[in-house]
Order: C-alpha cells, then sequence, then structure tokens
C-alpha cells in the first residue's frame, strides 16, 4: 500500500545517503519545510515540497493529513538492559539516604540483586514484562533498540536472558540487537576467582550462544572493581572468535582504559564516558568506533555528565541511548535523554537528534535501514504535535510532544 503524507510542517532528517556523523557535521540536520513524504508498504519511498506534489505522486496513493506535524526516523536506542525481574526503588531511596552506588554494589546490591531476581523468573515472565516494557517504549518513539543479558551471571540464567531477547527479536515489530554481558560483574563466589568465572564464560556460555545465535555483540562492563583491562580483552577476543563484536561499557566511574582498549579491538561502540581523561579522548578522535553517550544514568546516578563538547571538538562519533535497567536507568525515554543532552552535556538540539537517530542506528549497525529519512529505509517515525521549532523538543522537556509514532509504515 502506498501513502502519501501531506502538510508536515517539518520533515527532519533527510538523507540522500547516511554515514555515522561527526565533528561539524553532527551539528547539521537537514530538514524540508512544509513537505510531503511517500510511504510504500513498510518503507519510506520517496519525500519533496507541499509545492511540488504532483498527480502522479499521489496516483493510487491513500492520503494522511500530518495538519503541522514536524516528523522525525524514530529514535535508535543502542543500549538497554529491557530485560529485568524486578525494579530497584529500595537502592534509590538508599541512594538518596548517602549510600554510594559502590557501598550497595558491596552489601549485595546492584547488579547481583537483579541477578537474584533473574534466577527465580521464568523466561515467559521476564519476556512478558520486556514486551510491555519495548510497548511503552515504541510509544515514546523508540524504532530500534539493542538489548543485553547480564543479569544472570550464571550459564542457565545467562543463556535464559539471551533466549528472551531472541523471542523479543522475532515477534518485536522493530529491529532488535543482541549483546552478550555475562561480563557484567563476578557472582559472589567469584569474587576471589575471577579465572573461573572468565572460564565459565568463555567455553560454557559462548559456545552455547554462537551454536544457538543468541546474540550479535559481546559486552564486558570494564570498571575498577568490576572486569579489567585485561580481562576485558580476553572476554572481547574470545566473543570476536565467535564473530561477535565488542560494544562495551567503559569509563563510567574510573577511566579505566576500557575506551582505548574498544578502541584498540574495533569495538563497535564504547559506552557511558561519563569519566574521560585526554588519553580516552584521543583514541576515540577519528575513530570508527562510536563513543555512546548514556546522560541518564550519569543524571540518575548523580554522576559528572559526558563531556560531549570534547568529544565533538576532537572529531569522535557520538551516539546518545539511554542505558534503561533497574540500577542507573530506570527510563528508557529518548525524549529525556535527548533533552538532557541538550540541558547539560550542551549539546545542541541538531547534534543531539542526530546522535540519538542516525549515529545511534549506526552504534547498532542498522545505518543502512534506519535512522534518518531516506528512500528505501524503514518507515518508523515519530509525528510530534505541533511544535513553533525543533529546538522546542528539548526546551521542552518532561512534556510528551509526540503525537503518533509509525512503525513499519502503520501508525501504532
Ligand atoms: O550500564 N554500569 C554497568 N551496568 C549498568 C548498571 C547495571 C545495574 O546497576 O543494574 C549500567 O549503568
Ligand atoms: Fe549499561
Amino acid at each position: 500500500m502506498k501513502w502519501v503524507i501531506q502538510n508536515i510542517q517539518h520533515l527532519v532528517n533527510i538523507r540522500t545517503n547516511s554515514m555515522v556523523l561527526r565533528g561539524e557535521a553532527l551539528s547539521n540536520l537537514p530538514m524540508l519545510e512544509n513537505a510531503y513524504l511517500v510511504i510504500e508498504d513498510d518503507r519510506i519511498h520517496a519525500f519533496g515540497s507541499m509545492s511540488a506534489l504532483t498527480d502522479e505522486v499521489l496516483d493510487g496513493a491513500g492520503l494522511i493529513d500530518a495538519a503541522g506535524a514536524s516528523v522525525l526516523p524514530c529514535w535508535c536506542d543502542s543500549h538497554t538492559h529491557l530485560v529485568f525481574a524486578a525494579t530497584r526503588e529500595d537502592e534509590f531511596v538508599d541512594k538518596i539516604n548517602g549510600l554510594t552506588y559502590a557501598a550497595i554494589a558491596a552489601k549485595g546490591g546492584g547488579i547481583l540483586n537483579s541477578a537474584q531476581k533473574i534466577a527465580n523468573a521464568s523466561e515467559d515472565f521476564l519476556y512478558e514484562q520486556a514486551m510491555e516494557r519495548l510497548n511503552g517504549l515504541m510509544q515514546l518513539g523508540t524504532g530500534a533498540i539493542e538489548i543485553k543479558s547480564g543479569y544472570g551471571l550464571d550459564p542457565i540464567n545467562e543463556l535464559k536472558m539471551l533466549r528472551v531477547i531472541k523471542r523479543i527479536k522475532a515477534n518485536a515489530p522493530i529491529p532488535v540487537k543482541a549483546s552478550f554481558l555475562g561480563a557484567h560483574t563476578f557472582p559472589l563466589a567469584y569474587k576471589n576467582d575471577h579465572e573461573s568465572y572468565i572460564q565459565q564464560i568463555i567455553h560454557d556460555m559462548l559456545p552455547t550462544i554462537a551454536a544457538e545465535q543468541l546474540a550479535d555483540y559481546i559486552d564486558v562492563f570494564c570498571e575498577e572493581g568490576f572486569f579489567s583491562v585485561s580481562e576485558t580483552e580476553r572476554i572481547c577476543k574470545a566473543g570476536m572468535a565467535y564473530g561477535l563484536k565488542p560494544k562495551i561499557h567503559a569509563n563510567q566511574l574510573h577511566a579505566s582504559g576500557g575506551v582505548e582498549l574498544g578502541v584498540q579491538l574495533g569495538a563497535i561502540s564504547v559506552d557511558h564516558l561519563e569519566t574521560m581523561s585526554t588519553a580516552a579522548i584521543d583514541a576515540l578522535s577519528g575513530s570508527a568506533t562510536i563513543g555512546t553517550l548514556l546522560p541518564t544514568a550519569a543524571f540518575f546516578l548523580r554522576m559528572p555528565y559526558q563531556p560531549a563538547r570534547d568529544l565533538i571538538n576532537a572529531n569522535a562519533a557520538i551516539a546518545l541511548a539511554s542505558d534503561f535497567n533497574p540500577g542507573s536507568s530506570p527510563s528508557g525515554n529518548m525524549n529525556f535523554v535527548v533533552a538532557l543532552s541538550c540541558i547539560q552535556l550542551k549539546m545542541l538540539p541538531e547534534e543531539a537528534i542526530n546522535a540519538a537517530t542516525i549515529n545511534g542506528a549506526f552504534a547498532m549497525e542498522l545505518g543502512h535501514e534506519l535512522g534518518s529519512i531516506t528512500p528505501g529505509k524503514l518507515a518508523n517515525l515519530i509525528f510530534t504535535k505541533p511544535i513553533p521549532s525543533l529546538a522546542y523538543l528539548p526546551y521542552a522537556f518532561g512534556s510528551n510532544l509526540i503525537d503518533k509514532v509509525m512503525i513499519n509504515g502503520a501508525f501504532i
């Protein structure tokens, strides 16, 4: 079926060819005012100015009146922990009472708390919960998502999480990528025996994950008190031997060398980046590895924000993602991620929108399918309520300015 969407106030992020954006190019957000858009089946077919809308374009098409809405490509959220068994608002209150993230982790809270809950949850329960969350995120404009394991921490439960993600992938209407994060933290029993847990990851988890095609990427939490740079390297290389590309948690709490390692390994992305050294910024400068900033994690944990301006000035390619998880970012609302990036990271609205769409798509190797208004790409689109300008979106943070969302050419 062919549809012509008329009277679009701003048609945002129109591109004929797409590539990852860095430096000054990140602030170039091509737009067409007073535009039409042609959708054929689940794909974007063409676009143009209303003044150039001909009978030929309209021929045989259904009509949709956007009535002054702005239309953007859906958010591409390249870093989430969407599968979890229970929320952790008790720890949130602990933090208000003065406990640190590290102190909560040390008393068995944090990731280990989530792992205990996963162990007691069925695949069906985890699937239903995650699909409900995913549907909520789609209403908020997310049109592609990456989901990690990492709350299993043993072969049975890591594989359980990854099978849940595989089921989400098969049934969700939007593209889903899976990352294996068995190396999220050391289970208590292996606190003083790292080697045995690493052996489990390499010999008991990875072969099955590869055989059942349960993951696209290998992820490690490279951080003091979690996985060292050399442990991260071994685990990433073991995953790479099975064809899993690295996409790692780096430089969240310390400038641990995770960014430099990720670049050296040719990681798709290095994610978090709250704590950046000059060496880490230099490593990302001009690199094909994308630096994925997770500002809502910094916000929620009251950490320093990611140095977005330094990274942009250094010609690093940066993306924005939600890090949706029960511990450090209990929200997957990409509209707030974009607003926070403008408010606290001092990204321009154009830069933040590019980082959350086209660069987010590339951080999931989906740059050819999503992230811009480009003929041939999937018609996963955000229709806003009437807005005075594009900058109004991050400016009016906290207001839901999305009127409707189109996924695969149909409104949801
Ligand atoms: O990306 N930093 C490591 N992992 C998650 C937090 C996990 C949790 O606290 O449950 C993150 O922020
Ligand atoms: Fe994360």
